[in-house]
């Protein structure tokens, strides 16, 4: 990387570390000071018919202030590990869509680190992992599978793959999910170390004051903790299984020649990668992941190009196509015929396929379908305890690299 590019990419981890440091902040701007202003702003009548809301705010402002000095302790020992200064001033500033995303963070704790979210995780995680150790039921074989989760977020599946004897390598690209898989990944001692107020981002559908300042611990499972499988199996060495991959799954993983080949940083190294990745891998695991391509068939290709003949690909999810609210554009650079290159700004929306239309796709890159299910109902980062409740119907495929 050149020197101002590197200057860029520290000012944007940054920018997202001063969001997990000004977290307390923000919610308190955002939630406590909307709801002390217009509890002020009643009549004492008023007032009266709600005399336990002081209360209420007192203990809202304590949990913020939990939540607060959690995650300025993940920004600190974050800023040490990624080696960028440690004092925040030094740090860029963060926007407000950053803010959001690390109160996203929060309901991805709840989904992948709790008690709290087993349930959630045993429909799609559990569906992926039962279906490896089916295909796979030799484990001396497992450690030799190379195995990649693209959108691996906080890291849950990746760390139940290895716990199964897998080659897992996770493929993260924002330094929200980053940071926090960072930390929990390798800063934890023991199981439920944390505590978080994850329910204070949230006024809808609270059915009780308790339930949205209730706290959970994480991570219900430490990551050093050694499971019944791994004890059965200690000729396998499982520390030496897992590994992370930061970047854009097209821009690690993709074939030369992409539409959207803007996705490719100009940096050599991650040229070299790419180009080691052709027919490398054994396995794709993809988990809530395909609907954030801006364009699917890139993402299609990717996968068919990084796996070996043969080898398999599963996928679990639904079709939320995360683009299409979006109304920025990109710009895609191609070649002219006689070699110069033409810049193109379309925008980012416009290729959300429907079901049917991606199963076609999938066929026609070359995908055998092994397995296939549809309508499998699932929640993502849900509470339980809500008056409302998001429910996907998910598909389910298992699909093999053809050999033409
Ligand atoms: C909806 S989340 C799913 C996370 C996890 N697989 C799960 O099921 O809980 C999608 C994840 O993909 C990541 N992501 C989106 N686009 C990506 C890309 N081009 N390369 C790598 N990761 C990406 C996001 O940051 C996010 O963590």
């Amino acid at each position: 990387m050149d020197a101002q590019s590197d200057i860029e990419e520290s000012n944007v981890l940054t920018s997202v570390l001063s969001a997990f440091y000004g977290y307390g902040d923000w919610l308190r701007s955002t939630h406590l000071t909307p709801k002390t202003i217009r509890y002020d702003s009643l009549s004492a009548e008023d007032q009266k018919l709600l005399a336990w809301f002081p209360e209420y705010l007192q203990r809202f402002a304590k949990a913020i202030d939990a939540n607060e000095k959690l995650f300025q302790e993940i920004a600190v020992s974050s800023a040490e590990n990624f080696g960028v200064p440690i004092d925040p001033i030094a740090w860029h500033h963060a926007l407000e869509s950053d803010f959001a995303k690390v109160d996203n963070v929060v309901s991805q704790i709840l989904r992948e680190w709790t008690e709290d979210g087993k349930a959630e995780r045993d429909v799609c995680f559990g569906k992926i992992l039962g279906e490896l150790q089916e295909r796979f039921p030799n484990v001396e074989e497992r450690p030799q599978l190379k195995c990649l989760l693209p959108g691996t977020g906080l890291g849950r599946m990746l760390l139940e793959m290895v716990r199964l004897g897998f080659l897992s390598i996770g493929n993260e690209y924002t330094y929200h999910m980053i940071t926090m898989s960072f930390f929990i990944l390798n800063n934890v001692q023991r199981p439920n170390q944390y505590t978080l107020h994850p329910f204070l981002g949230k006024s809808k559908n609270v059915s009780s004051r308790e339930n949205q300042l209730k706290s959970v611990t994480f991570p219900d499972s430490s990551p050093h903790e050694r499971t019944k499988f791994m004890e059965q199996n200690p000729q396998i060495e499982f520390s030496d299984l897992m590994s992370m991959v930061t970047g854009s799954f097209l821009d690690l993983y993709g074939p030369p020649g992409l539409s959207f080949s803007n996705e490719y940083t100009a940096n050599i190294e991650t040229a070299e990668f790419r180009s080691q990745n052709k027919s490398s891998l054994d396995v794709i695991a993809t988990c809530f992941f395909l609907d954030t391509a801006i364009n699917i068939i890139d993402y299609l290709k990717a996968i068919h190009h990084c796996l070996k003949p043969n080898g398999i690909w599963l996928n679990f999810g639904p079709l939320l196509w995360h683009w299409e609210d979006d109304n920025t554009t990109i710009k895609l650079t191609s070649q002219n015929r006689d070699g110069s290159q033409k810049d193109e700004y379309v925008p980012t929306k416009g290729l959300e396929l429907s079901r049917d239309d991606l199963i076609q796709l999938c066929n026609d890159i070359g995908f055998v379908f092994e397995k296939h299910e549809s309508g499998l109902e699932a929640t993502y980062g849900s509470d339980r305890r809500s008056l409302g409740e998001f429910r996907y119907k998910c598909e389910f495929w298992v699909c093999r690299k053809s050999q033409k």
